[in-house]
């Protein structure tokens, strides 16, 4: 049978205090309806049909951020009131096949676990109408609750604000997430009212209603260890709870596939890792975008790796900051090197403290160790660049090109203003600005000669008036 995903989330989010929708804030960087639709994706379903309603035209825009396959997959419909979880679910389905099985999600509740949504699909394949997942959690107050017969069989859903103190004593409530097919929603959401204490067409209403139709209705209960990853974000301090709980989900996922993080709490990831075997990450490193790590690659203390592809043994001292790079193996880069997008590093490559490379291809061996700006440039293998050398790559209108040749010693504080070539095997006293061709195995050295003046007395300062 086929599937098809509702997610709710027309939702203001008043309090997120915020001009963001509330779906739109950030979860490991990404907008946390993203997390909804991609485990939505992952239950191979013919379509998602996001409900939008407030800032429903900025969720739009933001969901072109998703990925082809993905893009494909979403159709946006819109609730323009918010009238109840029933009336949103009702917007979404004229466009959902009476023959389909159909889930419902919330957009504000990003760590909902596939596994969960799947026992509430494997509920409705062996017979039921309607499977919900219910949890027992600590502190119950707030959510709907499951109200029982006395032998145990599923009645109805109670909301918070219509329960009656008895009912309000009820453990387990309802996380919202169900499943049922298109053809019972058609038929029995419209005969939801609204005659509540909110004065909302509530979707939990559908539970009682089948029961009284006498359809099977059954409520799963979630396994104690994902009631947590089913908490809904209404706040900014719930967003930070659900951060953290992603977090540690993900070190300990790590941690679990053979990566040795320093401290697990003190670990970011916004974006994926790939490594090898016998990686260390040292604290408050921060991982963006897509980052591979090879065999036994040390990452230090506070760098932060975005997009970038670091070969086998291969060190990065503390807080260096990388993006968009590709560094082969045996490299060693920091502390506190900052490498901007489109560098190639071959084997061996070392860049040390504040040096900053851009957009350059740097050969086997060759070493950079301090305060160095290498941008546009290409530079063949050995060569050693000197403390504070510049590649003056920028012309006020223009980026040019600097090429340096294999086996180059570059002085100290050296400009080499682009375009310029250093052929292999030359030499640039320390001070030299080279400004034009330098021949292979030649010596080149700009610097104006010393003079001395004997027995100097420098300036004194003023006596205050
Ligand atoms: C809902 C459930 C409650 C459950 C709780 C779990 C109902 C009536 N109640 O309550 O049983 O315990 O979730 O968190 O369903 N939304 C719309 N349009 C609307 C109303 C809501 O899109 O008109 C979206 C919201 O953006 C949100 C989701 O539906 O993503 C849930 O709505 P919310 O108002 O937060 O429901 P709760 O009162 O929390
Ligand atoms: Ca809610």
């Amino acid at each position: 049978m086929a599937l098809e995903v509702i997610v709710l989330a027309a939702g203001m989010g008043k309090r997120m205090h915020s001009s963001l929708p509330k779906v739109l804030h950030a979860v490991a960087a990404q907008p946390m309806l993203f997390h909804v639709i991609k485990t939505a994706a992952s239950l191979n379903p013919q379509a998602i049909h996001v409900v939008l309603g407030h800032g429903g035209d900025k969720v739009e825009a933001a969901l072109k951020q998703l990925s082809p396959e993905l893009q494909a997959l979403v159709k946006v419909c819109y609730q323009k009131e918010q009238l109840g979880t029933a009336h949103a679910v009702a917007q979404a389905l004229p466009q959902v096949a009476a023959s389909s099985q159909v889930i419902v999600l919330y957009g504000d509740t990003p760590l909902t676990p596939k596994v969960e949504l799947e026992r509430l699909l494997a509920a409705l394949n062996e017979g039921a109408a309607l499977s919900l997942l219910t949890a027992e959690p600590d502190n119950p107050a707030g959510y709907g609750r499951i109200v029982r017969s006395a032998t145990g069989a599923l009645q109805g859903i109670v909301e918070d604000k219509d329960a009656s103190p008895e009912q309000k004593a009820i453990r387990e409530i309802n996380t919202g997430m169900i499943a049922t097919t298109g053809a019972l929603l058609q038929e029995y959401l419209p005969q939801i009212g609204n005659n509540n204490a909110q004065g909302e067409y509530y979707l939990t209403d559908l539970a009682g209603l089948l029961v009284q139709a006498g359809q099977n209705v059954v409520g799963i209960k979630s396994a104690p260890e994902n009631i947590e990853l089913l908490s809904g974000i209404n706040n900014k301090q719930q967003l930070a709870f659900v951060e953290r709980l992603y977090q540690e989900h993900a070190a300990n996922q790590f941690l679990m596939d053979g990566l040795t993080l320093a401290d697990p709490k003190r670990f970011d990831l916004r974006g994926e890792l790939h490594f090898g075997q016998d990686c260390f990450i040292d604290i408050n490193v921060i991982i963006e975008g897509k980052v591979t790590l090879g065999n036994n690659v040390v990452i230090g203390a506070g760098c932060v790796l975005k997009d970038v592809a670091i070969g086998d043994n291969s060190v990065i001292s503390p807080y260096t900051i990388m993006e968009r790079s590709e560094l082969k193996v045996h490299t060693t880069v920091g502390p506190f090197a900052r490498l901007r997008p489109g560098n190639v590093l071959e084997d061996e490559v070392h860049i040390g403290n504040f040096v900053e490379v851009k957009n350059s291809h740097i050969e086997y061996g060759t070493k950079a160790g301090h305060l160095t700006y290498l941008g546009d440039s290409d530079i063949g293998a050995n060569t050693n660049i000197g403390a504070g050398t510049i590649t003056c790559n920028y012309d006020g209108a223009n980026k040019h090109r600097t090429t340096i040749g294999k086996d180059v010693f570059v002085g100290s504080d050296t400009q080499l203003v682009a375009p310029v070539t250093v052929e292999d095997g030359a030499t640039i006293g320390a001070g030299t600005t080279v400004t034009r061709t330098v021949k292979a195995k030649s010596l080149v050295v700009t610097r104006a000669p010393l003079r001395a003046i004997a027995d100097y007395e420098r300036p004194t300062k003023k006596p205050k008036a």
